[in-house]
């Protein structure tokens, strides 16, 4: 009986895990484009999750640790550092030669308060800060030099308002914490690119705060690489025109733009304005938890729309546009089930809860297809590349926008430059 047991389950997981690599890949159908990747838990990078590793290794190019290199999990204790999990992690993605980021080095939230204060608990002066920063930072980004390609260096900064969030770094150090950063950050790593990550900067008061912050950054000569747009969305905000705006905005300050925390949330907002501020909490209530058992095919269809719509936009601005992630790989273990109201069921992402692909996957996929058909030189961006079809079909094989996608799915593997 258990014998029979067992059997099933390894049969089971070999299944999803055979069907996982036979689908289509993100990583393929973006690859003359952007590098595609994921936010990934303990579970998920030391392979305890069998049927999501399998999904991560034949989907995405890129990962992004989610919790694992933040300060209060790295560095709990003042001289105490933790890098069991951070090791893991980046040992995962050496594996799987992946295009490892760091998240994050300098955030107001997961952040010991031992960080900002003295032996005594009085609160710390601007030198002891800066040289506590410098120390995390040289640690951190030390000793994963030339492993770890990209950081998040500084993490939401920024007000709604576009003003400096008045966090302890900002009080006590002042404005140029976020330069000090920067500058810590190039010298344990010169080679490692270094971004600028926030949510809602579409919205145009807090792009312009956003603006402003790079434009100085630059102009000091501060090593800055790349934005990230979290997009953490809703089903119709920001709009695409917005993102579209937004994306410009910061090509024209000469940085990368990234889409590095992506997510689709389908449930009802319990605020005004939906935001990504992880301080905002909201009660439990039925209301705000519609669909416990399944998601109604309207919302699954208008989900789909709206994966559609946000890689049609993302492939629009191929190449300056270098990477999208999103922050989960399935809904089961998705932050938005727990986030700003906990214990909801939440459809944020493409793979279900039991791992398979939903209709939005799909949709993403089909959105390269459709850019592609739509630039001049028949792949996404209108790059001319060495073109080889990998041998997945994106639509019917009659289907002339599958025959454009095969033509840009190419073999060569892209790295981020
Ligand atoms: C979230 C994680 O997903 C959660 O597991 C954790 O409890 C809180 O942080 N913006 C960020 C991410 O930059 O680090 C946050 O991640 C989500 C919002």
């Amino acid at each position: 009986m258990r014998r029979s047991l067992c059997f099933v389950v390894v049969s089971l997981a070999l299944a999803m895990i055979s069907r996982a690599q036979n689908q289509p890949s993100l990583k393929d159908a973006y690859q003359s484009c952007f590098m595609v990747g994921a936010a990934l838990n303990p579970a998920q990078f030391t392979g305890r999750d069998q049927a999501e590793d399998a999904i991560i290794k034949a989907q995405f190019k890129t990962i992004t640790p989610e919790n694992v290199l933040k300060w209060a999990i790295v560095h709990p204790k003042p001289d105490g550092y933790d890098f069991a999990l951070a090791d893991k992690y980046v040992e995962f993605g050496a594996q799987n030669r992946m295009f490892v980021i760091g998240h994050n080095l300098v955030w107001h939230s997961q952040v010991p308060k031992w960080v900002f204060e003295d032996a005594n608990g009085k609160p710390l002066s601007r030198d002891a800060l800066l040289q506590r920063m410098h120390e995390h930072i040289s640690k951190v980004v030390g000793r994963y030099r030339g492993r770890i390609k990209g950081w998040d260096v500084v993490n939401e900064a920024l007000n709604d308002d576009g003003t400096l969030r008045q966090s302890p770094w900002l009080k006590i150090i002042g404005e140029d914490y976020i330069e000090k950063a920067f500058r810590f950050a190039h010298e344990a790593d010169p080679d490692a690119q270094l971004y600028y990550n926030d949510y809602s900067l579409e919205n145009e008061a807090k792009r312009k705060g956003a603006i402003e912050l790079v434009k100085k950054l630059k102009e000091k000569g501060v090593p800055i690489t790349g934005v990230g747009l979290q997009d953490h969305v809703s089903l119709d905000s920001p709009t695409t025109d917005q993102i579209d705006t937004t994306i410009n905005a910061f090509n024209q300050l000469g940085v990368k733009v990234m889409i590095t925390e992506l997510d689709v949330d389908v449930l009802p907002w319990p605020g005004s304005n939906p935001t990504a501020d992880v301080s905002m909490h909201a009660a439990a209530d039925p209301k705000l938890n519609p669909y416990p058992n399944g998601l109604p095919d309207a919302v699954q269809q208008a989900l789909s729309r709206r994966y559609a719509d946000l890689f049609g936009t993302y492939a629009k601005h191929c190449g300056v546009v270098t990477r999208v992630t999103f922050w989960g790989v399935t809904d089961k273990d998705s932050w938005k089930n727990d986030w700003p109201v906990k214990g909801r069921t939440n459809y944020p992402l493409l793979f279900d809860r039991n791992a398979q692909p939903k209709p939005a996957f799909d949709a993403a996929i089909q959105a390269a297809a459709k850019r592609a058909s739509q630039s001049p030189a028949g792949s996404i961006g209108g790059r001319a590349r060495r073109l080889s079809y990998t041998g997945f079909n994106v639509a019917a094989s009659e289907n002339a926008t599958a025959r454009i996608a095969a033509t840009f799915l190419i073999q060569n593997s892209r790295t981020e430059s």
